[in-house]
Formats: structure tokens, C-alpha cells, sequence
């Protein structure tokens, strides 16, 4: 009896023996592992197939059960490898999220900006359009003015500031009201008021190759719109395969700048009876955009503020901030742009006014949903406006940001270098005949040079252009007169003749 109990309790602490040396060799491996790991470049460690993390998960899972911790440190690494650009099609992750970029959805907030300053009497000042100096020698003057007449408080000193002084470019009581808008044809404009909360505004764009372009939207726009909704297919509007270079762009970090405001949408269809009638295309592209773009975004709110449009059409920022802060305008809301070619610097005669903003009420209850409808100002017409316009207890009149000799936005037409405009000619839909990009001598680098040198059209005609100058106002988008080296043959005719 005593005997084998004591065998027995032999064996017992042979197995204890045994199991801590396990225990011990697990620890050692582990601990070797997670060296590894962190020693070695993730990347690598990514790229290569058979990789120590596999190991390590399968180890980690099974011992010591850790998922919650091996899952954080996966999405490090993807946000590391998608950033610098490296990513594996066939790593071992649980599906990589940027391959998911097309289904991801995107929460709208309340943006916390405060755009205006409360002061003390009442006045309410938008911040960017007070002068603040003025501001604060009048509440000197309201101070002594309070010091000499104690008694006085709050009669017509306080009056004084209510209004706020406003910098030039600025206008209304409460320096709110850009230029552009102020000399603008909205009739309710001495009726507008600021809001309490900016409304959310939602920029939504077709994208080919028209990157720099692309650079200066965001660049203009980036701290007034709360999302840009990018559409990009893989096929070209003539029905060719594309390669899909802007998302490849935001997975090598292009725009790390602003993605955490892209929504990307992926258009992966050439619809019906595209091949016979562009025109199909073209109206696809953008109710596409719209619908499966508009669909993806939670907590949309009726006043939020969506805006289409093309790739080349780039609305000033200080016309949609004003949407964006203010009550009392009516819709839609066209936008007056400055129409050139090649680059900024043929500058054609008048502006392009196109429909391009809206509330998504109005969006959605007059215009279903389909943004090409409200670029194509046929609203008057559309089953749900008056219902629409009824609901909103106002008169709905079109109006635009601008006038004809107020830019509110840049229309800049064939921007491309020789390259993007031979590009553009053979990804054009097939519709709006002739379509020059048929005519192979209409495609040769050398005659779109002559014509960017020129200004000159494809059909042989060189129309006459008014003078510019990149000083001038209004000229180009900021960034890239910011950035002028990098974006010079955007700014000045890359082909000009030499003045004698
Ligand atoms: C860790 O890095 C150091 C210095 O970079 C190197 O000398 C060492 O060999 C590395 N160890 C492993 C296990 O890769
Ligand atoms: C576009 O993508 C879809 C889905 O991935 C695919 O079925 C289609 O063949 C692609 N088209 C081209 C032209 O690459
Ligand atoms: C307009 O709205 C009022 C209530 O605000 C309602 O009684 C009326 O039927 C509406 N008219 C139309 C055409 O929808």
C-alpha cells in the first residue's frame, strides 16, 4: 500500500517535472518569436510566405489563447504595410481592409469647428471674416466707456458691437458672407443666419487621371467638406480595361493627407448599350457615384449639403463654407466657375454655371437619390418638387455662388500634359461626335503640343482668349499656385513662343 503510494507520487511529480519543462520550452519559443517579430521588419515578415507569425498565431492561439492581442497587433501591420505601399496579395491576415476600401462605410459627425466667437454683449462673428483688431479696440472703447458711465450698462454702448467689423472680403452682420455670395443672385441674402451646428456637406467626384487636379480639390476643400465620395472604375468610359490608379494612390499613401475623408467608390461595370451611346456612360458614372456612395455614408441628416462634381470643376472654398455655416439659402445651388483650358491660362470668356449643390432632402425626395439630376435642372419638372418645395414652407428658386464676373470655383477643361490629354482622347465615351480621339492624327503628342501652345481646338479653330495672369485674382486654386514649380505647366503655357 505505502509502496505504491509512493510510486504513485513519484509519477505525479515526474509529470509536474515534465509539464514545467513544456511550459518552460513554450516560454523560450515564445519569447524567441515575439523577438523575431519585433527585430524583424514587419514587412518582411508580411511578404515572405512562410512567416513566423503564422506560427506564432497558431502558437499563441492554442497556448495561450491571446486573440484579442494577436488581432491588434495585425492591424498595425496592415496600416504600416498599406502605408508604405508593400502589400501582399496573399498574406496570411484575416481579409486586409483595404481590400474591403470599396464596402467600408463612413460615419458622419458634427464637425466642432468654431467657426464663430460668442462675445460677451451678444454678437455672434464669424472668426475668418472679423477683423479682430477692430473688434478689440471697440471693446476697449465699450470698457471705458462702462469705467466713465457705470450706470450706463448695456444701452447703446453694447450696441456698438453687435455688429461685428468685418474684414475685407466679408460681409452681413456677422462677417460671414463671402464676396462671392454677397454679389451672388440669392434673393433670400439679407435673410440668412449663421447655424448653431455647421451642416455636414458631402463632395462627390468621378475620377479618370486627373490627380493634380484632384491634389488642389482636396487641398481647397479639405477643412470645409466632412467627405469626398470618389468614384473610380476599371473601365474606361469607352469600355476599355483601366488599371485602378487612384486606389492603388491611396494604398501607397498619396493621400494620407485627407483619406481619413475619402469614401472610395468602385465602379466595377460598363453598363448596357455604353459601347453604342457614351452618353450612357457618362449619366451611369454619376448615378453609380451617387447611389452606392450615399448608401455607404450613417447619420446622414436631411440639411446636410451634398455637391457633385466632375473631376475638372473645383468650387472656391469660401462659397460652400458658407453653405456649410449658414440657414436661409434656397436650392439647388449652381456655382460659377472660371472656364479655361489646358491650363489656367487660356482663360475663356464668361463662367460655366453648373447646378451642383443641394440639401440630401432635396436630393433624395426630388431628385431620388441621382445626383446627374440635379446637374441637369430639370427640378421644376420632377415628380416630388412641389410636395418638396411645400414642405419646406419657401418658395425654391435656383440660385449661384458667383456671377458672371465673380469666380466661385475653377472649370479647368483638358488639364492635363500632352500625355493626360492623348489619354483622355482614347478614354473618352463614344458620343459627343466628332470624337477626336478616332483620328489618329488628331492623337499625336506633337499636334496636341501645337494646340496647348495655341490654344487651339480639335476641329482647327484657335479662338481669342482674353489676357490673364497668374496674379491675377482668382486665378487658380491656392495649392497650386502654392505649389507653382511643381504645378508650373498648369500656370503658364509650357509651349509658349518666345517674346522677342
Ligand atoms: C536584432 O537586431 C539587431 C540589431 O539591429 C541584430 O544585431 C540582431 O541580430 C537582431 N536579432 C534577430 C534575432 O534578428
Ligand atoms: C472590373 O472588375 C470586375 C470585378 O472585379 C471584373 O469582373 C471585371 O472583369 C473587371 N473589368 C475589367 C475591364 O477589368
Ligand atoms: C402643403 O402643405 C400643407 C401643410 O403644410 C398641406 O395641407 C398641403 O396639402 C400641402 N400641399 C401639397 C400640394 O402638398
Amino acid at each position: 500500500m505505502g509502496r505504491s503510494h509512493l510510486s504513485v507520487r513519484m509519477r505525479i511529480r515526474r509529470f509536474k517535472v515534465f509539464l514545467l519543462c513544456l511550459l518552460g520550452i513554450c516560454v523560450i519559443s515564445f519569447l524567441h518569436y515575439y523577438k523575431a517579430l519585433h527585430n524583424i521588419s514587419l514587412l518582411q515578415e508580411l511578404s515572405s510566405p512562410s512567416t513566423h507569425l503564422k506560427t506564432l498565431k497558431m502558437f499563441s492561439d492554442i497556448f495561450w489563447n491571446f486573440p484579442a492581442a494577436d488581432f491588434h497587433s495585425q492591424q498595425d501591420f496592415h496600416e504600416h504595410s498599406h502605408l508604405k505601399g508593400n502589400v501582399d496579395s496573399n498574406v496570411i491576415l484575416p481579409d486586409p481592409s483595404d481590400r474591403k476600401l470599396h464596402e467600408r462605410t463612413f460615419v458622419l459627425h458634427d464637425d466642432p469647428t468654431p467657426f464663430f466667437i460668442h462675445t460677451k454683449s451678444g454678437a455672434v462673428c464669424f472668426r475668418e471674416g472679423t477683423d479682430v483688431a477692430t473688434f478689440a479696440s471697440h471693446r476697449r472703447l465699450l470698457q471705458h466707456h462702462r469705467e466713465i458711465n457705470p450706470k450706463d450698462k448695456g444701452s447703446n454702448a453694447d450696441k456698438v458691437v453687435v455688429q461685428c467689423p468685418c474684414q475685407q472680403g466679408w460681409h452681413g452682420p456677422h462677417c460671414g458672407i463671402p464676396t462671392i455670395v454677397y454679389h451672388s443672385n440669392l434673393p433670400s441674402k439679407s435673410k440668412v443666419t449663421p447655424r448653431k451646428v455647421p451642416r455636414r456637406v458631402i463632395n462627390a467626384i468621378n475620377i479618370n487621371h486627373e490627380f493634380d487636379l484632384l491634389h488642389a480639390r482636396f487641398h481647397e476643400l479639405g477643412d470645409v467638406v466632412d467627405v469626398f465620395l470618389v468614384c473610380e472604375s476599371n473601365f474606361t468610359a469607352y469600355g476599355d480595361s483601366r488599371p485602378l490608379v487612384f486606389r492603388k494612390q491611396i494604398l501607397n499613401g498619396m493621400f494620407d493627407y485627407i483619406k481619413h475623408k475619402i469614401l472610395y467608390v468602385f465602379l466595377d461595370r460598363f453598363p448596357d448599350g455604353g459601347h453604342s451611346d457614351g452618353w450612357i456612360v457618362d449619366d451611369y458614372l454619376r448615378t453609380y457615384l451617387t447611389k452606392n456612395g450615399m448608401s455607404r455614408l450613417e447619420g446622414l441628416k436631411e440639411d446636410d449639403v451634398f455637391i457633385i462634381d466632375d473631376a475638372d470643376e473645383i468650387p472656391a472654398r469660401d462659397g460652400i463654407l458658407f453653405l456649410k455655416l449658414y440657414d436661409g439659402w434656397t436650392e439647388p445651388v449652381g456655382i460659377h466657375m472660371r472656364k479655361s483650358l489646358y491650363g489656367f491660362y487660356w482663360r475663356q470668356f464668361g463662367t460655366l454655371n453648373v447646378l451642383s449643390a443641394c440639401t440630401a432632402a432635396m436630393l433624395f425626395k426630388v431628385y431620388n437619390g441621382d445626383g446627374i439630376l440635379l446637374r441637369r435642372r430639370s427640378y421644376y419638372s420632377m415628380s416630388g418638387f412641389r410636395e418638396y418645395e411645400n414642405s419646406t414652407g419657401r418658395i425654391l428658386v435656383p440660385w449661384a455662388i458667383g456671377s458672371p464676373i465673380h469666380y466661385a470655383g475653377w472649370h479647368c477643361s483638358w488639364c492635363f500634359k500632352p500625355e493626360g490629354i492623348y489619354y483622355k482622347l482614347i478614354s473618352a465615351q463614344n458620343g459627343d461626335f466628332p470624337r477626336w480621339g478616332d483620328y489618329s492624327e488628331k492623337r499625336k503628342i506633337s499636334y496636341i503640343k501645337e494646340l496647348i501652345q495655341t490654344g487651339g481646338w480639335f476641329d482647327g479653330s484657335i479662338p481669342d482668349y482674353p489676357p490673364s495672369d497668374p496674379k491675377e485674382h482668382m486665378f487658380a486654386p491656392k495649392y497650386l499656385l502654392d505649389n507653382y514649380e511643381k504645378y508650373r505647366y498648369l500656370l503658364e503655357n509650357p509651349y509658349a513662343k518666345e517674346k522677342h
